[in-house]
């Protein structure tokens, strides 16, 4: 029977791909401000800054790549049942070619009608007002903003809960409730951490990886090789 590794990503994953992530030096919300662009306030304020912004970051994804960390991810299922849960609403996981993802934060080909949250629909040109779902409503990004529910948390619990390995890779562990998914880990459950600059991680037995996402990989394949 293959063992289950779960690996919970962030956008550390995606920077080598050449995506920004959010905190770092010249991080995303470096350039805007939170408040404005991811929230559901800031988005009945002024709802064409915050398509414009979506608008870019959807572009720009259509001119990326997967990395290395991706590709191996997915090819470390021809020896493990491996179950990505990701922060990151890129489609890189996919383009790459893992078979099972989670996205917790919502995905950015995507777009979701405002009336109905049931209704989301595949979209990869830029939106616009005026957009509209089949019933009628204004079309938003599919993405998970800031003061909203998680959907699909409790799907992410349940995977973590058959977790023999965790994995996480390039994430500050900052935002909840995606940061207390580890929590969920069976207990003594190994856990690897690929990060440059790892968070403290408090009261768990971690295995510090403190490389790039690629690099960081790599090493981890050596170390799961041993254990097989
Ligand atoms: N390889 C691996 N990790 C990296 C790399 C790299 N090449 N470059 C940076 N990192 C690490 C940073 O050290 C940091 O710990 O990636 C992490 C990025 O952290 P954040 O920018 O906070 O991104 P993330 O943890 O994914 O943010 C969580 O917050 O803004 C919201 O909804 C958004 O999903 C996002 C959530």
């Amino acid at each position: 029977m293959k063992q289950h590794i779960v690996v919970l990503t962030g956008a550390g994953i995606s920077a080598e791909s050449g995506i920004k992530t959010f905190r770092d030096a010249d991080g995303l919300w470096e350039g805007h401000d939170v408040m404005e662009v991811a929230t559901p306030e800031g988005f009945k304020k002024n709802p064409e800054l915050v398509l414009d912004f979506y608008n870019q970051r959807r572009r720009q994804l259509q001119t990326v790549l997967p990395n290395q960390a991706h590709l191996d991810l997915a090819a470390l299922e021809k020896t493990y049942n491996v179950t990505i849960v990701t922060q990151n609403v890129d489609d890189l996981h996919e383009r790459a070619g893992s078979s099972a993802i989670v996205h917790l934060h919502g995905e950015l080909r995507k777009a979701r009608s405002t009336g109905n949250p049931e209704a989301i629909t595949p979209w990869d040109q830029d939106l616009h007002l005026g957009d509209l779902c089949k019933q009628g409503y204004q079309l938003r990004p599919h993405i998970v903003w800031f003061g909203e529910d998680v959907p699909k948390i409790e799907a992410a619990i349940e995977i973590c809960q058959t977790a023999d390995i965790l994995v996480i890779i390039g994430t500050s562990m900052q935002v909840y409730p995606a940061a207390g998914l580890l929590d969920y880990t069976p207990k003594n459950t190994p856990i690897y951490y690929i990060d440059p600059k790892p968070a403290s991680v408090p009261n768990k037995a971690v295995t510090l990886i403190q490389k790039s996402a690629t690099e960081g990989t790599k090493v981890l394949l050596d170390l799961l090789k041993d254990k097989v």
